[in-house]
């Protein structure tokens, strides 16, 4: 038995996007930036894939800058905002934003930024107002999540750019997970940086993309010979970005499988182990969550027996909290829900995709519950 239920950390590759991927490490591995047809067919290649990742976030295909993936995207964002206002020195974000976000965040505390990292509720939910209240004449720039990784919980970024957009502070959305999960119409979305990463949705690990609204700053990163119209220096990683710009097409095409098979798969999980395991708490309930999503707490659990149990069975899900023996740090994440230390030991993200079936549910929660068990009684002794 062989079943992935971690689609959150990263997906398998579809199909189709390795058959678009292989012409670029046969025939057509020329550089884009040569003058000769070898490179005329990389170029080709890289821009076409530029159309079908804009065609996905329906924006100018012009907004968009290839990067390394979801880090470096969001490393680019803050960058860019911070170096564009270098008077301004405050920088709201939120306490679950992913490490990629908080990290070059510290980096701005340590160089004399002030970093306000917004509390979220016990169910993961962001206060609106607070944001409000928060922002300040010598706020350079609001980052915050589409999705939280951990949780699934979706934020309202729609509303969260409205109120950037009236206070004239320039908003960066993290989408990495959002994005193929939910449709997204930045033709009609007040953000200026947006965050993609081309293996969350069944695309090649190592590519992703940046939009920069027009009015939106970019300063390079890297610096070098001029790709990615000076913004973004490096030969680029031309098949990768075909494979990227596959899984978008891909992911425009079967997004609506997230509000239908998805969910059902999703909530069929909920519903048993509800039914059948007592003492288990689903972080994120009573908000917007990502449909593959499911992140439950079991009291008086360890997660390293639970997923290390389901491991030997076959079955990958993951977590992010403390727990007994000591081999997984705390989850920032639920830490900030304020979850029950309790609960906080025993949790489980499990995430699905558009490939996981009802027959791997079925499996999974015909051996969770006697895994829970086990877990407890193993914590007893
Ligand atoms: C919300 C979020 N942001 C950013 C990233 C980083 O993306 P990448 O692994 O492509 O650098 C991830 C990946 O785990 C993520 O889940």
């Amino acid at each position: 038995m062989k079943i992935y239920f971690d689609n959150n950390a990263t997906t398998p590759v579809d199909q189709a996007v390795k058959v678009a991927m292989l012409p670029y490490l046969e025939d057509r591995f020329g550089n884009p930036s040569s003058g000769h047809r070898f490179g005329e067919a990389a170029r080709n290649g890289v821009e076409a894939a530029r159309e079908q990742v804009a065609g996905l976030l329906h924006c100018h295909p012009k907004r968009l800058i290839f990067t390394s993936g979801g880090s470096e995207s969001n490393n680019l964002a803050i960058y860019s905002a911070v170096s564009a206002y270098p008077d301004k020195k405050h920088i709201i974000a939120s306490q679950v934003e992913h490490a990629s976000v908080l990290l070059p965040l510290q980096y701005l505390a340590n160089k004399g930024y002030e970093i306000e990292l917004l509390p979220v509720s016990r169910h993961g939910g962001l206060d609106l107002d607070v944001l409000a209240a928060a922002i300040r004449p010598d706020t350079v720039l609001v980052s915050l999540m589409g999705a939280n990784n951990e949780t699934g919980v979706v934020w309202p970024v729609e509303a969260i750019g409205g109120i950037c957009k009236e206070k004239r502070v320039l908003f960066h959305c993290d989408a990495v997970q959002l994005i193929g999960k939910m449709v997204l119409d930045l033709s009609d979305l007040p953000v200026d940086y947006l965050s993609v990463a081309g293996h969350k949705l069944h695309g090649p690990k190592g590519v992703g993309a940046l939009y920069g609204k027009r009015t939106a700053p970019i300063t390079p990163l890297i610096l070098g010979a001029g790709q990615e119209n000076g913004l973004r220096a490096g030969t680029e990683n031309v098949q990768g970005i075909v494979g990227l710009g596959k899984a978008c097409e891909l992911a425009g095409q079967a997004v609506v499988e997230y509000g239908q098979k998805i969910s059902q798969l999703r909530d069929h999980i909920e519903r048993t182990i509800y039914d059948t395991i007592q003492d288990a708490m689903i972080n994120g309930q009573d908000q917007a969550r990502l449909a593959n999503t499911l992140n439950i707490s079991f009291r008086n659990c360890s997660s390293a027996a639970m997923i290390q149990e389901l491991d030997e069975k076959g079955i990958a899900v993951s977590a992010h909290s403390a727990c007994q023996s000591g081999d997984l740090d705390p989850s920032h994440v639920l830490l900030a829900m304020k979850i029950p230390e309790e609960y906080l030991h025993g949790t489980l993200r499990i995430s699905l995709s558009r490939m996981s079936t009802m027959d791997e549910v079925e499996s999974f929660i015909s051996i969770l519950p006697k895994l829970v068990k086990k877990s407890r009684l193993g914590l007893a002794v």
